[in-house]
């Protein structure tokens, strides 16, 4: 590894986060979300190292899921978007992978052939997401039907948050009125289980009594409920650092990187450090996202290139080629880089790119 671009990843910590989830929401199982290979923490890595923890773990389509069990992992897994293609259902079922039905294509090809063992089924209700699910007019005809089919042994009824990363908003208040009155009116006449919350919704503990809560971004370190602050509770996942390739002195008035955007306002030391946008930092961060170097933040200056951004090094003196940026983890919160380009800790996460070495901790 001759150009030292490292993400270092904690399982360890990945573990902890898990736990915490649990521990929000007593009595529920967890279903840890590992899907976008676990966030771009490496799905085969993070589920192996969870195996023996976990309830569930939960992928966006089966092709995810067949590259975790072929690695060896033997906990069940969800298939969060369902199944794609019919045959995807006796291959599912063979291979212990939860099947959600969000649709009446999905409900159908459950309904109408005979499995040799019969499903557990999440059966996806849109109480207010505008997304994935049945709606109000049809869930109940749905649960119906897979409940009175021979081919079902399980239905958990699953919906999933709009807005439970902002306090107080009203569409939770609604979802939740929603999901607890088609609940209540279900279990005077039939035997289920109910699965509500992503991390959000188990960090603000909106619907704390279900059976499967389903964390994702938490396992991963980062909060999504108010973004400029860290919860003490959930440790540091992802580590980036790249290290320092030059510096250089300029004017008053010089300008720095594409576009010339950014026109020293002082003379200044500007340093150079070796990540960019081809490595997975977001193009969009704007002069002043903050960096960690040398146990002092400072910040980029001008636009981020491919390979290359640029920082302020000049409070920085004694700053040396080869010294070590980081560029979130421990001292930069990733939040933090995720609103200075606009985005969410989620894209900056799934985006670094396989240039960058990866080092796990366990
Ligand atoms: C259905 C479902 N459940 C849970 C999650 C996990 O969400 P989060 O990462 O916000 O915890 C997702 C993520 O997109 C999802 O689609």
């Amino acid at each position: 590894m001759s150009r030292n671009t490292v993400a270092r990843i904690n399982l360890a910590a990945i573990k902890h986060n898990y736990l915490y989830a649990k521990s929000c929401v007593p009595g529920a199982q967890a279903v840890a979300i590992v899907k976008a290979n676990a966030y771009g923490h490496n799905a085969i890595k993070v589920a192996s190292y969870l195996d023996s923890e976990v309830d569930l773990f939960g992928v966006a389509c089966i092709e995810e899921a067949i590259e975790i069990r072929q690695s060896g992992v033997k906990s069940p897994i969800l298939l969060l978007e369902g199944v794609f293609e019919f045959d995807e259902i006796d291959y599912a079922n063979k291979n212990n992978f939860l099947i959600c039905v969000n649709s009446n294509k999905g409900l159908n090809w459950i309904l109408n052939k005979d499995y040799s063992e019969p499903l557990t089924v999440f059966l996806k209700y849109d109480s207010g997401m505008g997304r994935l699910g049945f709606q109000d007019d049809t869930i109940v005809d749905a649960f119906e039907k897979l409940s009175s089919s021979k081919n079902v042994k399980e239905i958990v009824l699953m919906t999933h948050f709009a807005c439970a990363d902002e306090v107080g908003n009203m569409v939770t208040d609604r979802q939740m009125h929603k999901i607890s009155s088609i609940y209540n009116a279900l279990k005077k006449k039939y035997k289920f289980k109910l699965s509500i919350s992503n991390s959000a919704g188990v960090l603000t503990k909106v619907y704390p009594s279900q059976d499967f809560i389903r964390p994702g971004i938490m396992l991963y370190g980062a909060s999504p409920i108010d973004y400029n602050q860290h919860d003490q509770n959930l440790l540091t996942t992802m580590i980036v650092t790249a290290p320092i390739i030059s510096i250089k002195n300029y004017n008053k008035g010089d300008n720095i990187g594409y576009g010339g955007t950014f026109i020293c306002p002082k003379d200044m030391t500007v340093g150079v450090v070796a990540f960019g946008y081809g490595d997975g930092y977001p193009r969009h961060a704007i002069t002043g996202t903050p960096v960690y170097i040398n146990g002092s933040i400072t910040h980029i200056v001008g636009r981020v290139s491919m390979d290359m951004l640029t920082i302020d090094l000049t409070n920085i003196p004694g700053t040396k080629i080869n010294d070590i940026a980081e560029l979130f983890g421990e001292n930069v919160s990733i939040n933090d880089v995720a609103r200075c380009a606009d985005t969410i800790s989620y894209e900056i996460f799934t985006k670094i790119t396989k240039r960058v070495y990866r080092e796990y901790l366990y």
